[in-house]
């Protein structure tokens, strides 16, 4: 089970939290933090479900719903937005037929914004799970997409 061996690698410290949700997110085919994840870190950390559910809504990186197995985070922020990314935030709802927030219909893809990625001599820029890529256009993405739907 992997949860198990998630909480092997940690101290039982309240320290831990965000490490130990991270890490559980990340794991988690479907990257959001479910019930069972929440009551895990409650039990392993001995702290009450609602400190931990707490802890993952305050924080915007976790998601209690399921998402795809890539997210995309396109950057927002306005060094990326003078280089064109609101065009290709509408190129991506358009191409994967989501808004901001959702997931495509066959689970591969969740569409969300970021500010700077700090990679802004690149912009406009975006991650894909943990992969930074820049100097993005409406082909560079069509062939990302594409790569990740073939090695999926
Ligand atoms: S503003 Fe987009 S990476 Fe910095």
């Amino acid at each position: 089970m992997y949860r198990e061996e998630i909480l092997k690698k940690y101290e039982p410290s309240l320290d831990n939290i965000l490490y130990i949700l991270h890490d559980l997110q990340d794991n988690n085919p479907q990257h959001y933090i479910s019930k069972e994840d929440i009551e895990v870190c409650a039990n392993f950390l001995n702290i009450p479900y609602s400190y931990v559910h707490g802890v993952v809504t305050f924080y915007s990186m976790f998601s209690l719903k399921p998402r795809g197995r890539y997210i995309i985070r396109l950057c927002e922020s306005p060094p990326c937005h003078l280089m064109g990314s609101e065009s290709l935030l509408e190129y991506l709802k358009k191409k994967l037929n989501v808004k901001i927030g959702e997931t495509t219909k066959d689970g591969m893809f969740t569409l969300e914004l970021t500010s700077c990625l700090g990679i802004c001599g690149v912009a406009p820029a975006m991650m894909i799970n943990d992969e930074m890529v820049g100097n993005l256009t409406p082909e560079r993405i069509d062939a990302i997409l594409e790569e990740r739907r073939q090695t999926s």
